[in-house]
């Protein structure tokens, strides 16, 4: 995979985790580090990928040669993935994106009333950004990846989430103790459309992020 397998392909790649504000001090967010999403990029590049990064709170050093692009909450998440998506070749959608966001933005900071339990925080659906892509195919032909973290029946739950995404393929970490989150490393399986199955063994993530793109490869050189 040392050659410049991706010359010539514009790759999206989200990393990192939303944040949703409930007021200018706080949010609700997610552990996700963006080591993940990085390796990815780095790895594009190297294979001679035009890469776009769409970064979301990772706090991590832009890599050398990639356009990154910071974003903070879902909804701006989404924007820019459709917006970079429009000729790109494939998107890898490596970000945790919080399921919900608070309904409402307290433009002060909130504040405890004494004596009183605290309000309830009410919470409102994010767009799916991975099922609309891979919905829309914003250019015909492109390769979509999704992430999944399980921590049981992590095949079983892929596959099904693979059908319900619509994407071709979907990496699926199995979520424990040293794995995942904030870790050099990862082990997962990559599940496609077509059936295939993937074992990555555990290791460091660019080993994850190769395999990654040498499933994309087949499957741009197919379409
Ligand atoms: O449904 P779940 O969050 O487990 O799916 C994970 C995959 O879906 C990841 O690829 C993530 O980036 C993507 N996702 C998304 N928009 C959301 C939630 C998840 O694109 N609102």
């Amino acid at each position: 995979t040392a050659e410049a397998d991706l010359a010539g392909r514009h790759v999206v790649i989200s990393a990192g985790g939303t944040r949703e504000p409930l007021d200018p001090v706080r949010f609700l967010g997610n552990r996700s580090s963006g080591k993940q999403g990085y390796a990815l990029a780095r790895t594009a590049a190297a294979r001679g990928a035009r890469v776009t990064l769409l970064s979301a709170n990772a706090a991590l050093a832009d890599p050398a040669g990639v356009d990154v692009v910071h974003v903070g909450t879902a909804v701006q998440l989404r924007e820019a993935v459709l917006k970079a998506a429009t000729d790109a070749d494939a998107v890898v959608m490596a970000a945790a994106v919080a399921d919900f966001r608070p309904t409402q933005y307290a433009a002060g900071k909130i504040k405890k009333k004494d004596g009183q339990e605290p309000d309830p925080i009410a919470l409102t659906r994010n767009p799916d950004i991975l099922a609309e892509v891979a919905a829309e195919r914003p250019r015909a032909g492109q390769v979509v990846v999704g992430f999944a973290a399980e921590t049981d029946e992590v095949l079983v739950n892929g596959r099904a989430k693979l059908r319900r995404k619509g994407c071709d393929l979907l990496v699926v970490n199995e979520v424990g103790e040293r794995k995942t989150f904030g870790s050099e490393e990862n082990e997962a399986v990559v599940l496609g459309a077509d059936g295939s199955e993937t074992p990555v063994p555990y290791g460091p993530k660019e080993g994850l992020a190769d395999t990654v793109w040498d499933l994309v490869v087949e499957r741009i050189d197919r379409g």
